[in-house]
């Protein structure tokens, strides 16, 4: 078969190359623009890599226009059904899902990887009551680099699995040890008799006079189902803010450590997975029903930077999938969780949602509900306070970020990214 190629031509010197069109498995071609500069002497420009692809992966494909999602090729509709978080995090790492034995070793290893150095509890300490437990995370994932710098040769692929295994079990001890920092209540260890879901519910709410388990002697299963869920549903989602960031500060070398503390700084902004913290505050700010169309119009208003969040997608044009899951969830959550009652933030996002959905701007614009709409719903309904959202997040996105970074420092021939820019500045001048 001949290679489909583009001609492109500058019109003013003549000047002519052709440039080779890649395909994947599926989605759009693109074009390979890397050797635009030596064949044209042209760099290209698009800022907010709106029609760039900055890599080639294995790992998730979507199709923004058919509302589709794939890890591994497999639809997430069908995972969120059928699996937990830790088969996900499996089938994400290392391509397949693992038959039940392999699951076990790798479940087991992640509770063996589970505890944090014991030092690591002095440096919690060093915060702030007040800090923002996503400040608290950037800072201790960073510092993790400092207690295994024996497996940090980047060129040993066992270094490198063990440092991905150590972020995926670790993470949530730590976030539930920011969380218990912040409320001032002692520190709860990781337990290996209780699943991923379980051990971290555990961990954030029990007291060492009260176990986080109900008269019959268990953890709410509509508590943990919902969890498992939502980690499963924000557990990768291709080239990101911040999975690009930690392939980025991967690129330069950076110990692992480093780069996940990078995305998940890059994770924070509420343009991305702040926006599920940013939801909860926005129905709090409008409050009751009669307020929408005001806040609507707020959404609406160019010389306002109100925007209804919640709302919209890069990728996704037509609906988010993890949203329609997510919807569904809020309803099985809100009904099943022992002591929960009808949220009236959940009728109140209802609301919003079906004013937003009739809006001319909304539609033309294509802005639907995005996952983070709804997750807030479910983390507040768990008993997790606002604060922590996007800890939960990073939690569940640690999964996609060790998948990329693992598939990125095993492709040999890896070169540092180095974007060029329009210099914009003045022209060479003297003193
Ligand atoms: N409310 C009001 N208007 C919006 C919204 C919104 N939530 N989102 C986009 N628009 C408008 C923009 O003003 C712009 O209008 P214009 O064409 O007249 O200038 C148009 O829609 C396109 O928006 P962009 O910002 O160019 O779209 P982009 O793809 O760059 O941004 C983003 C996507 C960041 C998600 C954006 O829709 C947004 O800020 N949403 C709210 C925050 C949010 O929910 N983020 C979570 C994303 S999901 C995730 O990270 C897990």
């Amino acid at each position: 078969m001949t290679e489909e190629t583009l001609t492109i031509r500058n019109n003013s010197t003549g000047k002519e190359a052709d440039f080779s069109l890649l395909k994947g498995t599926i989605g759009t071609p693109v074009i390979d623009v890397s050797s635009l500069n030596k064949k044209m002497g042209l760099f290209t420009y698009d800022p907010g890599f709106m029609s760039t692809s900055s890599c080639k992966s294995a790992i998730t494909y979507i199709d923004g226009e058919k509302g589709v999602l794939l890890y591994r090729g497999y639809p997430i509709d069908q995972l969120a059904e059928k699996c937990s978080f830790l088969e996900v995090a499996h089938l994400l790492m290392n391509g397949e899902l693992a038959s039940d034995s392999k699951q076990a070793e790798f479940e087991h290893e992640v509770g063996q990887h589970a505890m944090l150095h014991e030092a690591m509890r002095s440096f919690i300490d060093g915060f702030h009551y007040d800090a923002h437990p996503m400040a608290m995370m950037v800072g201790i994932v960073g510092s993790l680099s400092a207690f295994y710098h024996s497996e940090l040769d980047m060129n040993d692929p066992e270094h490198r699995r063990i440092s991905a295994m150590r972020m995926l079990a670790k993470m949530p001890v730590i976030a539930a040890a920011c969380y218990r920092h912040s409320i001032g209540f002692p520190f709860v260890y990781p337990r290996s008799d209780l699943s991923y879901c379980e051990n971290f519910l555990n961990m954030m709410f029990s007291l060492p006079s009260q176990k986080y388990i109900d008269k019959d002697n268990y953890i709410d299963p509509v508590a943990v189902k919902a969890l498992n869920l939502l980690f499963i549903l924000h557990a990768d989602h291709e080239q990101n803010a911040s999975t690009s960031t930690v392939r980025l500060a991967s690129s330069t070398g950076a110990n692992p450590y480093a780069c996940i503390a990078a995305g998940i700084g890059a994770l924070w902004g509420p343009a991305h997975g702040g926006a599920n913290e940013a939801v909860l505050s926005m129905l709090e700010e409008i409050g009751t029903v009669d307020r929408i169309p005001m806040f609507i119009e707020k959404a609406k208003d160019k010389n306002d930077p109100f925007r209804l969040m919640g709302f919209g997608h890069r990728v996704y044009k037509n609906f988010d999938p993890r949203a329609t899951i997510i919807r569904k969830a809020c309803y099985e959550v809100l009904e099943g969780l022992a002591g929960s009652e009808k949220d009236p933030l959940f009728e109140l996002a209802l609301e919003l949602e079906k004013y937003a959905l009739n809006d001319e701007y909304f539609i033309e614009k294509k802005l639907y509900p995005n996952v983070d709409f709804y997750s807030g719903i479910i983390y507040k309904a768990l008993n997790i306070p606002v604060d922590m959202f996007t800890v939960m997040f990073t939690i569940a996105r640690t999964a996609g970020w060790v998948s990329h970074w693992l598939e990125m420092m095993a492709e040999p021939g890896q070169r540092i990214g180095r974007p060029r820019q329009i210099y914009t500045g003045h022209d060479i001048r003297n003193i």
